[in-house]
């Protein structure tokens, strides 16, 4: 027997500061049209980067208008089956990946939208859109190719492990950084040839050090110093891939005062691309079927942070912690 309502996480407003912006409200459990499904959300998902800011009204390609939705990949249960539905059945298990669908206890969706899986667990979100945008960045963006050497930064993130673990995979020598220890074990444990943790080593001097010849395809999430440390270690023709700069997401972006970077990239035939999963939709489905092959066929592993958040009252703790630099894996929430 289905509820009659459920809770959502929603934002109410535009703000710098996420939880301010953001607000739990109770909704009635709406009737299914016939080509729609009901699925009770399981584990979802957290992707504090995006989601603060979305809430900061900082992404160019989507700003919608308070109130909207948050949250994206979340796994569950069909509940509920519309009447045109024959894909799916009552007690089936999904992913989604549906923008506002994650911080959710229900979603009522165009059936097209959920992808059966074997089971609803936690570990289908490492790979969902996250594996899936490890993969798209290092082989579309990266042009990443074998023997190279290749260096991940939060290495040991939702995205970052699997990065790693797929540079491994094509044959090449992989750096990663971090900031624990708890961390470094993990990355060692999935194979990392080399691990910098940055709170103990110096990575400008490591780098120096042990790759004179510098980083063939940097892998790069955090941004501020360590994206200029990457840049700087870059080697002839090497490529820089911006995946993201979670060091300035809880703050105003640094105006920084220094030469133009094409006067580091110019004399090595070096690039810094940018990386942005939307824009390359088209990968998507060949990426995660590669992924799960690699998953059930051992030859990835995925990790989540062991840090429990339970119900939609905790995800903003949830993400407090991730961007407090906490997080060893991918974070999820429990429902
Ligand atoms: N472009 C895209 O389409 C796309 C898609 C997915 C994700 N991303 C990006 O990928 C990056 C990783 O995202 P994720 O969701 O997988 O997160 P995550 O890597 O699981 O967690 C964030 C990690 O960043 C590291 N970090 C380093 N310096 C930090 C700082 N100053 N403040 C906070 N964290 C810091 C921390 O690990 P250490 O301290 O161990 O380094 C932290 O655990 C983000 O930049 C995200 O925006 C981009």
């Amino acid at each position: 027997m289905n509820p009659q309502t459920y809770k959502k996480l929603v934002a109410t407003q535009v703000s710098s500061d996420f939880k301010s912006a953001i607000k739990i409200i109770t909704l009635p459990l709406r009737e299914l049209t016939n080509d729609e499904i009901i699925i009770q959300n399981k584990f979802a998902g957290v992707n504090a980067g995006f989601d603060t800011l979305l809430s900061q009204g900082k992404i160019p390609y989507f700003k919608p208008t308070p109130p909207f939705e948050l949250g994206v990949e979340a796994v569950g249960e069909v509940v509920a089956v519309g009447k045109n539905i024959t894909t799916f059945k009552i007690g089936d298990t999904v992913a989604t990946t549906v923008r506002g669908g994650g911080y959710s206890e229900y979603q009522v969706i165009d059936a097209n939208l959920a992808i059966k899986v074997p089971q609803a667990t936690p570990e289908i979100l490492t790979l969902i859109p996250t594996g899936i945008s490890a993969l798209v960045a290092l082989e579309q963006v990266g042009e990443m190719t074998n023997q190279e050497t290749i260096l991940v930064t939060a290495a040991a993130g939702g995205t970052g492990h699997i990065a790693v673990q797929l540079a491994k995979l094509a044959g090449n020598h992989v750096i990663g950084t971090c900031g624990s220890e708890a961390k470094a074990n993990l990355l060692k444990k999935l194979g990392c040839d080399r691990v910098i943790n940055y709170r103990t080593e110096d990575v400008d001097e490591v780098l120096q050090r042990e790759y004179p010849k510098g980083i063939n395809l940097v892998f790069e999430c955090v941004g501020r110093k360590m994206f200029d440390i990457c840049v700087n270690h870059l080697a002839i023709r090497g490529r820089l891939i911006v995946v993201g700069f979670i060091s300035e997401y809880a703050d105003q972006l640094e105006i920084v005062n220094q030469p133009r970077i094409y006067q580091k990239l110019f004399w090595k035939g070096a690039s810094v691309r940018g990386f942005l999963m939307p824009l390359y939709q088209e990968y998507s489905l060949e990426a995660r079927n590669r992924l799960f092959h690699l998953l059930e066929s051992g030859q990835i592993q995925v990790a989540i942070d062991p840090t429990e958040f339970r119900g939609i009252e905790s995800i903003d703790s949830a993400v407090d912690y991730l961007l407090a630099g906490k997080s060893c894996g991918k974070v999820v929430i429990t429902f």
